[in-house]
């Protein structure tokens, strides 16, 4: 018999957060979630998930199942389980741990002996034994592997995706000793179908750091190679279908207007930070990067072009994106590329709306306006797909007159002008 009440605490209500709390609720365990956002905590309560793969009524549900939600970190001392899922941003180019240390605080005020604490925020090599546990120990007093169980488990989640979730996503854990992995593994193996256990944090640590750094650098592959097939006049869309129909060795990736989100455009520096440590850049990553970053701007150039093919200037036109979050049935436009094309498009006198059900306003310096339908169309001189939501999917593209560039190669599109 425990000596807890709650099985999981998790810090941190957010993309990651938010699907632990609510599936481990489902699960039959007891949960508390704590975020330090009042507000955000205030809406949850009142049964309002900011997320699309929690649904309202999913998240009423696990509150009417006990799920206990707080802007104030008390109870994370009855958790048996503590999870971190906090931010790790980029600051001034630099990882920055700040949110992770901040967590580490509440949890070090408010310990109990035996209790387990596993970081998935996605970090460099060295996080958990370096920055989190002294953390810990400093404000707490108590010794990791003595007092308390201490392990790193990266979180692979992909919001939007309906095929891989949060049970059937294999979830690879680690422990800083034998007893804290036994005991991590344990636990996840209550609420995820396959644990894959590792041998040290620092090897977990760095597993997340390359599945999305083997994203990044093979999108950065591929738009390279959609931007000089556009120079060979070869379509690359055509290449790419064809080159899939290999059934071993190799994977398709598509072009696009760059990368966004929290992960993709991030999580490789967190690599490089690492690495310039032992003064050797991964010139993967630089390389990737820099290829990346110009989409946006490759993707206006390319709007010129074809307006200029149409004969209109771009001073004073009126361009509509299609899409503005960073990808496919979401509503998260952090770092989304559509940010970058809107601020250069402006900086050349276009004006700007945009039509994307899932995201209501847009934090651009020059403010857009937001086509609620598409009664109001044909008043834009070009359409700039560039998010392929799947409800678009159901639109007559057909019927809309205005010319329209597609970033994304998507199939209904075809026949419009393409990256
Ligand atoms: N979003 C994804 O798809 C994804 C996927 C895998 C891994 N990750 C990683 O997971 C971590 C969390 O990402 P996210 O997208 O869920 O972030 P998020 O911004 O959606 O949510 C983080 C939450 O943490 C809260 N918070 C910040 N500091 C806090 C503190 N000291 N105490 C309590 N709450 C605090 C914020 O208010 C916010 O609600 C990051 O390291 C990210 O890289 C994200």
């Amino acid at each position: 018999m425990s000596k807890f009440s709650i099985d999981l605490g998790v810090i941190g209500l957010g993309y990651v957060g938010l699907p632990l709390v609510v599936e481990s609720t489902n699960s039959g365990l007891s949960v508390f979630g704590f975020d330090n956002n009042s507000e955000k905590i205030n809406d949850l309560n009142n049964g309002n998930s900011p997320i699309e793969d929690i649904s309202d009524n999913e998240l009423k549900e696990s509150l009417s199942n006990g799920l206990l939600l707080s802007d104030s970190p008390e109870q994370l001392k009855d958790c048996e389980h503590i999870v971190i899922s906090v931010p790790t941003p980029l600051t001034d180019y630099q990882p920055d741990l700040s949110y992770v240390k901040e967590a580490a605080k509440s949890i070090g005020e408010n310990i109990s002996k035996e209790q387990i604490v596993i970081l998935e925020s996605t970090t460099y090599p060295g996080t958990t034994i370096e920055v989190l546990i002294p953390e810990i120990e400093e404000v707490s007093g108590l010794k990791a592997g003595k007092d308390f169980y201490v392990g790193y488990s990266p979180e692979r989640i992909d919001p939007g995706n309906e095929v891989w979730g949060f049970k059937n996503t294999p979830k690879v854990i680690s422990g800083i000793d034998e007893t804290s992995t036994e005991k991590i593994k344990e636990f996840y193996e209550k609420i995820i179908d396959e644990v894959v256990v590792v041998s040290g944090t620092r090897e977990a640590e760095m597993v997340k750091l390359l599945e999305n750094t083997y994203r990044h650098v093979n999108i950065a592959f591929i738009n390279e190679l959609a931007v000089l097939c556009n120079m060979l006049e070869i379509d690359i869309w055509e290449v790419i279908d064809a080159a899939k129909t290999k059934p071993f060795g190799f994977e398709s990736f598509r072009p696009g207007p760059g990368v966004g989100g929290h992960c993709i455009p991030i999580d490789p520096n967190y690599l490089s930070f690492k690495t310039r440590q032992i003064g050797k850049p991964v010139r993967f990553v630089e390389l990737a990067q820099e290829i990346n970053n110009t989409m946006p701007t490759y993707i206006v150039g390319r709007v010129l072009e074809m307006m200029n093919k149409l004969g209109k200037p771009m001073n004073n036109s009126s361009i509509l994106l299609f899409g503005v979050a960073y990808k496919k049935d979401i509503s998260d436009t952090r770092e989304s590329p559509a940010l970058h094309i809107i601020e250069n498009l402006q900086s050349q006198g276009v004006n700007i709306g945009f039509y994307d059900p899932f995201v209501d306003e847009l934090d651009t310096s020059v403010p857009i306006n937001k086509e609620k339908d598409l009664s109001k169309i044909s008043k834009y001189d070009l359409i700039l797909f560039h998010t392929p939501h799947s409800q678009f999917e159901e639109i007559n593209f057909e019927e809309i007159e205005v010319p329209i560039f597609d970033a994304t190669g998507v199939e209904y599109l075809k026949n419009s002008e393409r990256i």
